[in-house]
């Protein structure tokens, strides 16, 4: 039903949806939860961002709700500046444990929930990233997937021996080739390539060893991956670019794209653009997911469920709240909080310091609710009963603007009991969502077909 525009083009009746009617469902991960202010929740363990067990537990408890996939973003050190000074030290962003360290010891305690980590194509080779995917595919059997990000922050740059952060432009060309590299050293030994023939002595085939000898305009890789052929084939693809070379990249490679979006017209908007690119890479709609992040807010009643989002929104620190204010439109600190937004605009971001100022007229606000609103950020949030949230997950999957979400937890582990008690049961009571996982590997569970050497 979804995938309409599409059947009649390029693929048969027997596809029609690329997920079976089921929605797919990823649990993001990162830090504490997704609210700037988690980690002041009464009920959130605040030193869990670098405690494993805090992670395993959620893991496990994501598996047992039979979620596709967890999911690790990632920044490669510190990004946020103390603008207004004292305010990093509020920021619970400031400790965690690096993602694929961390997939790989939850790999090696679950059996069956995916794991996805991000890995950065400006500040690894692809041969590191290459490697230590296969790895983990091969630790898991078979659950691993690589969020490829080009990174975007200046901090991160003064980690890496660079005073600039690449440009753009550089940076996508980069991602490309880094994918297209890694892609060429998972698929340098065919599925049998080892035959550890003892008898004959012959440890591998020979004639099953394809090395690739790269030579490109930013990476010499000669080869080949000192692993075998992974449980996947080759670990899944997520992609989150959202500009031009972003949806190039995962139109020509990605199997997932975690996407941003906050309203089901644009939504579907990116969602129909981005399956409309795949037929020039001899791609079908079928062959890529696209998961919309979003945060959930649920209660038995709307009332509750607002109570909590109001819970933690009251949690802000107004340092914090006057640090997401900071780039747009400079220090606030010197003004009364509950008076009205002064008429300020950094120059270097005019547009959006116009946007704020304008809404702040609009509607009255004062600096507490403007840095409150922001607070939220661009992604999809939805407050309300598991049936109000269900119905709008169910319309944007039926309109075909989206194949499943990764949910953005506000805070965890409660996001995740959140799912299982709610959400879950009113999307399994719809038939919308399994009760067993259907395969042992990511990429079966996602419904994407097997892969075999050469594909
Ligand atoms: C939903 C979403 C999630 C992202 N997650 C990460 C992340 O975990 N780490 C990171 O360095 N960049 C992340 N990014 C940034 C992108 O990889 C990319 O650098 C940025 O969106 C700029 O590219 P674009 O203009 O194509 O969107 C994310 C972007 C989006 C839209």
């Amino acid at each position: 039903m979804r995938l309409i525009g599409y059947l009649e083009t390029s693929i048969g009746i027997e596809k029609m949806t690329a997920t079976d009617g089921k929605i797919r469902i990823g649990l993001s991960m990162r830090y504490l939860g997704y609210h700037m202010a988690a980690w002041r929740h009464p009920d959130v363990p605040a030193a869990g961002a670098i405690d494993f067990n805090y992670f395993l537990r959620t893991a496990k408890k994501a598996e047992e709700a039979k979620l596709d996939m967890i999911f690790f973003a990632d920044g490669i050190g510190i990004r946020a500046n103390d603008t207004p000074k004292g305010s990093l030290a509020r920021d619970a962003k400031n400790a965690e444990l690096e993602p694929l360290t961390l997939l790989a010891a939850i790999g090696a305690c679950t059996s069956h929930i995916g794991l996805v980590a991000t890995a950065s194509t400006t500040y690894n080779e692809p041969f590191h990233i290459a490697r230590k995917y296969a790895s983990i595919d091969h630790i898991s059997r078979g659950r691993a997937g690589w969020n490829v990000v080009t990174s975007w922050s200046q901090q991160e740059a003064w980690n890496f021996s660079r005073d600039e952060h690449l440009g753009y432009e550089e940076r996508y060309e980069r991602a490309d080739e880094f994918v297209e590299v890694v892609r060429k050293l998972w698929d340098c030994w065919e599925d049998d390539a080892f035959i550890r023939d003892k008898a004959s002595g012959v440890f591998y085939d020979e004639a099953k060893l394809h090395v690739p000898d790269h030579k490109g305009k930013h990476f010499k890789v000669r080869g080949p991956l000192n692993s075998a052929r992974t449980p996947q084939g080759r670990p899944i693809i997520v992609q989150a670019g959202a500009a031009e070379a972003g949806r190039e990249l995962a139109a020509r490679y990605a199997d997932v794209v975690y996407s941003n979006a906050n309203s089901m017209e644009s939504a579907k908007a990116y969602y129909d653009d981005l399956k409309g690119r795949l037929a020039k890479y001899g791609r079908t709609p079928d062959q890529l997911l696209i998961m919309p992040g979003v945060t959930l807010y649920v209660g038995k009643t709307r009332g509750e469920a607002q109570d909590k989002f109001d819970q933690l929104q009251n949690l802000i620190d107004p340092l914090s709240g006057l640090a997401i204010l900071y780039g747009v439109l400079g220090d606030l600190s010197e003004y009364e909080l509950d008076g009205p937004v002064p008429d300020v605009g950094n120059q270097r971001v005019r547009s959006i310091a116009e946007n704020l100022l304008a809404l702040a007229h609009r509607e009255n606000l004062t600096i507490r609710q403007m840095y409150k609103r922001v607070a939220s950020g661009n992604n999809w949030q939805i407050v309300g009963t598991a049936e109000d949230i269900v119905d709008e997950m169910e319309k944007w999957f039926r309109a075909g603007a989206a194949d499943g979400f990764n949910i953005c937890p506000a805070t965890l582990p409660q996001g995740v009991d959140d799912l299982t008690q709610y959400i879950l049961p009113e999307l399994r009571k719809r038939g919308l969502f399994r009760t067993e996982y259907e395969a042992s590997t990511l990429r079966g569970n996602l419904g994407l077909q097997p892969l075999h050497f050469g594909d």
